[in-house]
């Protein structure tokens, strides 16, 4: 089953209030972007706007962190609502302890491939991983144009996790739009991200109602 993830990193807290009876129509993942300043360089929210979400929406809040040292927070995000937890490999000291202490925490687990970040390095987890989040921009900021290269890293764990028979699911973050989507998917990606592409403009619901027509997306 193909997703949309709408990126809420695009959009109004106030606007998104008054969207999200019409986006949890449309799909049931949504996709929060965590940032702290200094593993980026920019910064976002935390725990209060993901449990204030979490108040009003039954969506799939799937978090992405892009924090320095994560680990110190998973607790604090499982707590607030989240319901999958994606960190950067090279935030922590250990990738491994830290995808079994988000498991520990009854959330689903992710791991992150930032632009510059080899494909290499996330194989080892690949079975151990609910998901993997392929950026396809350099993660830190919306509205940016999508990095063609990344598709590779797309085909590349596509293949791996169907030779395997893994579940993992590929998630792609970053630049998708009508334009690039349909790549995108072609490459096998599961859940698409999209921030400016639902956020930036006109009605997001009819947005997301717009790509999944144009794509043939179905929603569980
Ligand atoms: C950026 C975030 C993205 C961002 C994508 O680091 O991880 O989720 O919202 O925004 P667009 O879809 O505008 O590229
Ligand atoms: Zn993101």
């Amino acid at each position: 089953m193909k997703k949309i993830a709408p990126s809420i990193l695009s959009s109004g807290i106030i606007d998104l209030a008054k969207y999200l009876p019409g986006i949890e129509k449309e799909t049931d993942w949504l996709h929060l972007d965590v940032m702290d300043g200094h593993y980026v360089p920019n910064i976002t929210f935390g725990f209060s706007v993901v449990k204030s979400i979490r108040n009003k929406t039954k969506m799939f809040l799937d978090t992405h962190l892009m924090i320095d040292k994560p680990d110190r927070y998973f607790e604090r995000f499982a707590k607030a609502g989240s319901d999958l937890i994606c960190f950067h490999p090279e935030t922590v000291q250990n990738p491994m302890d830290a995808v079994k202490k988000i498991k520990a925490l009854g959330c689903d687990v992710g791991m992150v491939l930032n632009n510059k970040i080899s494909v290499d390095t996330i194989l080892p987890f690949l079975s151990e991983l609910d998901l993997a989040l392929v950026m396809s921009i350099e993660a830190g900021f919306g509205g940016q144009s999508f990095i063609p290269k990344s598709l590779e890293k797309i085909k590349l764990l596509r293949k791996k996790i169907d030779a395997e028979k893994l579940e993992t699911l590929i998630e792609v973050d970053g630049g998708i739009n009508a334009q690039t989507a349909g790549k995108v998917l072609e490459a096998g990606a599961d859940v698409l991200v999209m921030g400016s592409a639902v956020f930036g403009y006109g009605n997001p619901v009819e947005n997301i109602k717009c790509i999944k027509k144009e794509f043939g997306l179905h929603f569980s």
